[in-house]
């Protein structure tokens, strides 16, 4: 009966764990999926997730579903955290102008958002930056939206293409739906600075555009997850003004809270008054029930309690500098042993530059799979490493094991 039906190829990334974990070499390396490992290369429990666990064990009374749209307190907090910290924000907020809903993660809201963009935009072209996380294609493109790309990186400096992303912007049809990360950019670990996103906004106002900012990596930039709002605010400022009518925001905990597995983040969308609201949120549940009935609960729970209790909040905050400051020590030491120890002719100014979990090396696909086949050191096929997967045991055998190839 399912003759016809061909192999996929494996995913461009979580394929790459499997073919690690059957790796029998004992100097393997990780470097491929964005998950944070601590100093011994090893999954890290945050504390702060520790300390609501605990709440939770003495506390949870039930395992009942949660509402469609996830458990009005957990959507009460996220969006306290998301909205509240800037004056626009907060209005949008007190004016009822923002629907959030619990998704699965960041790839289960952005599925949401862009099945909501299918069913309720007449414009069903998204253009996402060249290049972005795989997924993001998979997704718009399974929801029935096309895509195209805008220029992003340029390969040369290392650096954004800034005046090619504003004319490829430029260049979009009205109503054209525009992906953006809202920081530490997935592969690249490249930016737009504050007066580059000002001039993005005025771009995306001109040509009547729809941004979907998708935000996974929240405190992994500054090492606060509430600085690194800075450019969402600037989103709020445009809405309050008049000047965009909307965005649409994906968010995942999976990366700020460690919570991968538990699937829990949110999507929100902006809208111009409390009856949009109202029947945007109707239309969200419409569509979530089909799909999954309602999100889990256990990530959830862990969230608001997070949120909802000062001393666990405060303990998240250090946990997520401590997460970025590990990191940035790590690039650090790469650069370090690569420029001075090994004395290499390359620049790699950019992976200490660059900000989040990646780095985006320059690596060609030749020497890419000379490093997995030959080292097996394992990153995806367009030479984006993963910083977490560094340690200080695995660091020396990398540097050595970078620079043999790229010196060939
Ligand atoms: C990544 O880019 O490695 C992460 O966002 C994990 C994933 O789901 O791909």
């Amino acid at each position: 009966r399912w003759a016809g039906v061909p192999q996929a190829p494996s995913d461009k990334i979580l394929g790459l764990s499997l073919l690690y974990t059957l790796d029998a070499n004992p100097n393997k390396v990780d470097l491929g999926v964005g998950a944070y490992r601590d100093g011994n290369g090893s999954p890290w429990i945050l504390p702060s997730v520790r300390m609501a666990e605990k709440i939770l064990q003495d506390t949870e009374s039930d395992k009942e579903y949660s509402p469609i749209l996830g458990s009005p307190k957990f959507i009460q907090l996220v969006q306290k955290l998301l909205f509240a910290h800037d004056t626009s924000g907060f209005q949008l907020l007190a004016d009822g102008r923002i629907v959030t809903a619990q998704g699965l993660s960041g790839t289960g809201s952005l599925r949401v958002l862009a099945e909501f963009l299918h069913r309720f935009h007449s414009n069903h072209h998204v253009k996402v930056p060249d290049p972005t996380w795989t997924n993001h294609l998979s997704i718009m493109k399974d929801s029935g939206l096309t895509t195209s790309a805008y220029r992003y990186y340029d390969q040369k400096s290392n650096a954004l293409d800034f005046d090619g992303l504003l004319e490829d912007l430029s260049r979009s049809e009205e109503g054209t739906i525009v992906l953006l990360h809202l920081s530490c950019h997935n592969p690249t670990g490249v930016d737009s600075s504050p007066e580059q996103w000002d001039e993005i906004i005025k771009m995306l106002s001109e040509r009547n555009l729809v941004p979907v900012v998708d935000t996974a990596y929240q405190g992994f930039q500054s090492g606060d997850p509430v600085k690194d709002l800075a450019t969402l605010f600037k989103f709020n400022d445009a809405v309050a003004m008049g000047k965009i009518p909307t965005y649409l925001l994906s968010q995942s905990f999976a990366k700020n809270m460690g919570l991968y597995g538990e699937r829990v983040g949110t999507l929100s969308v902006i809208c111009s008054g409390p009856r949009e609201s109202e029947r945007v949120r109707s239309q969200l549940a419409k569509l979530i029930r089909p799909m999954y009935s309602s999100p889990p609960t256990h990530g959830s729970k862990l969230v608001e309690t997070i949120l909802g209790n000062e001393d666990i909040y405060n303990q998240w905050l250090n946990d997520v500098k401590t997460m970025c400051d590990r990191l940035d020590s790590m690039r650090l030491l790469l650069y370090d042993k690569l420029t001075v120890e090994y004395n290499s002719a390359l620049d790699w100014e950019h992976i200490i530059t660059q900000k989040g979990m990646f780095c985006y090396t320059g690596l060609n696909p030749r020497q890419v799979e000379k490093l997995r086949s030959t080292k097996s050191v394992y990153m995806t096929a367009d030479g984006r490493i993963s910083i977490a997967g560094i340690c200080l045991k695995n660091i020396d055998y990398l540097a050595r094991s970078i620079d043999e190839v790229t010196k060939e």
